[in-house]
């Protein structure tokens, strides 16, 4: 797919004021700091469409950014990560779960992982809370340009070892680095090939 234009629409904090457009919506969700903000500026080409920051919790809000006029790129903020309590910090945001639960509008999340890190149990907490609320999901492994070929492949393995301990099989996932613009092609095809579904 060809980003043709692509436009921050609003920030919020409640799912009730998001956009009240019919447009299918991908939300991109994983723990601070993982680079969900970095990979929408690589999809949309563009360096600072969402914030980004070298320091975790930068994205506090949920940002809907309209693409080619007919479709949302949701960016959330991090979970895993909270300056504010101990308690947040284990748990889910209630108005990002809020997100999941109530935005029909939402088609699929792509969960982000960093593929230089084992598997860690909020994001398998986080897939398993997708998983009981029926929400489609795929894997999004990023910053593989931190990764030599032979490290990142197997991280991948030792990673669908442990999902298949829980799930029947490895959800679909794509591999990705904002800063090497790898993936980029792979993901903007999945969102049209869904979008024409
Ligand atoms: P929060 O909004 O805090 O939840 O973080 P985020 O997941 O949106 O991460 P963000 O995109 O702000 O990136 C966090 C840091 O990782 C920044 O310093 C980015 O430059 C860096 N980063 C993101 N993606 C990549 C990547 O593919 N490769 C490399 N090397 N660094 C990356
Ligand atoms: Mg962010």
């Amino acid at each position: 797919m060809k980003i043709k234009s692509a436009e921050f629409t609003m920030s919020n904090s409640e799912v009730a004021k998001c956009p009240k457009d019919r447009l299918p919506e991908y939300a991109f969700i994983g723990r601070s700091n993982v680079g969900k903000s970095s990979l929408i500026n690589m999809l949309v080409d563009q360096k600072n469409l969402a914030k980004t920051s070298g320091r975790p919790g930068k994205t506090q809000l949920i940002n809907h950014f309209l693409i080619n006029k007919n479709w949302f790129l949701v960016d959330l903020p991090g979970y895993g990560y909270a300056r504010v309590s101990k308690k947040a910090k284990k748990t889910f945001q209630k108005f990002i779960t809020d997100y999941f639960e109530k935005r029909k509008q939402l088609v699929l999340a792509f969960v982000l992982i960093d593929c230089r890190h084992e598997p860690q149990p909020i994001d398998m907490e986080f897939m398993q809370y997708l998983g009981e609320s029926a929400i489609p999901f795929n894997i999004i492994f990023t910053k593989a340009d931190k990764l030599k070929p032979g490290a990142l492949e197997r991280n991948l393995a030792s990673y669908e070892q442990k999902m298949l301990e829980t799930w029947e099989e490895m959800p679909q996932y794509f591999i990705t680095s904002s800063s090497k613009y790898i993936g980029r092609d792979e993901l903007l095809d999945y969102v049209e090939n869904v979008n024409d579904e």
